[in-house]
């Protein structure tokens, strides 16, 4: 709430407007916020070891109630639609979530829309339009391909494995891990809880010989297979986009027995604040749509995820033609 008649400082920045009150003390800065964020995410082709597919793409149900335990309604970001359709709907969204996955991030319808959201948010944030946009696993991997322009992913030995976070300097005053109680960044970096799953990496060794993605995102942490040390988390220097490399939506809502799957409290803990975080960003973004009825049909509520079975990766899919 920031009633105008108490106001004795109005800043305007990049994010909308800070204000302070004059009453009660002490004083709070407060940044205007949307409490009803809608948050989209993106839909890809079918897994091909997917025995019963229901249309030809699908959402893992786990991201969406990730971002639904924090407070945050989804969209689905349907694959094979227009370039007005993509800017539509972006305008009416208020952040980006790229799942993992496995489809191709050169080739894939996925990737098509991914760069069409991408560019738009480039240009919505350059405008002091803030637009968040989130990258898990396959999703971290498509970012890098759309600041770099070029795959200069390598293999590693990270399929299922439970890894410690290793923390840079910079984490600890970056917006994304700032935010974290220290006794959950204690466990990040101490117990075996970030799930990975991937066969693809960006290696310390190419983000650093690569200009683009140098100059463009931050690294809060790496891992190794042992032998190759990955990037698992970054956030952009100038931009609300971060990505993990690791699957903080599993902890709480996928339970496949396979190793690398952790539901330990520190691990289910550590899910909820980076959708928390999310969200917040979130929150300083009010796009929304046009009119009611348009929200209320492109909402995911219209859609019922399938059951696979609890021992597969995602335990409930939703499917879209
Ligand atoms: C999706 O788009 C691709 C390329 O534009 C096309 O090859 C494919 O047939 C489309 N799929 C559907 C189901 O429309
Ligand atoms: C660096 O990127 C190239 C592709 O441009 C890839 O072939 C190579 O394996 C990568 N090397 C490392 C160490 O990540
Ligand atoms: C825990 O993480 C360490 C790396 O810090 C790794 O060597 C070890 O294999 C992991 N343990 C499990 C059970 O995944």
């Amino acid at each position: 709430m920031c009633s105008s008649a108490l106001v004795f400082s109005v800043v305007t920045s990049f994010t909308g407007v800070l204000c302070c009150f004059l009453l009660p003390q002490p004083v709070y800065p407060c940044i205007r916020l949307n409490n009803r964020p809608i948050i989209g995410i993106l839909a890809q082709e079918n897994q091909k070891s997917d025995p019963h597919p229901q249309g030809i793409s699908y959402i893992a149900a786990s991201y969406v109630k990730h971002l639904e335990a924090a407070g945050a309604r989804v969209v689905p970001v349907r694959i094979n639609r227009t370039e007005d359709e993509y800017e539509k709907l972006f305008n009416s969204i208020n952040g980006l979530l790229l799942p993992g996955g496995e489809v191709d991030i050169e080739r894939s319808q996925f990737a098509r829309a991914a760069k069409i959201f991408y560019d738009l948010a480039i240009k919505a944030n350059d405008e002091s339009d803030y637009f968040p946009i989130w990258g898990t696993c396959l999703g971290f991997e498509q970012l890098t391909l759309l600041t770099s322009g070029k795959n200069i992913l390598t293999v590693t030995k990270t399929e299922g494995v439970a890894l410690p976070l290793t923390f840079t300097q910079a984490a600890k005053e970056s917006r994304l891990f700032k935010t974290f109680p220290k006794d959950l960044l204690q466990a990040l970096s101490t117990e075996n809880i970030t799930a990975n799953y991937h066969d693809w990496s960006l290696s310390l060794q190419n983000y650093t010989n690569n200009n683009k993605l140098q100059s463009f995102y931050k690294i809060l942490s790496t891992n190794t297979d042992g032998h190759t040390e990955f990037i698992s988390t970054m956030e952009a220097y100038k931009y609300p986009f971060y990505a993990v490399q690791w699957h903080p939506e599993r902890n709480a809502f996928e339970w496949v027995q396979k190793t690398g799957m952790v539901h330990s409290p520190s691990a289910v803990k550590a899910s909820f604040y980076t959708a928390d975080f999310f969200v917040n960003e979130a929150r300083r973004n009010f796009h929304h749509f046009a009119t009611k009825t348009e929200e209320e049909d492109a909402l995911i509520y219209n859609y019922c995820p399938a059951f696979k079975g609890q021992d597969v990766a995602f335990l409930q899919k939703y499917y879209f033609d």
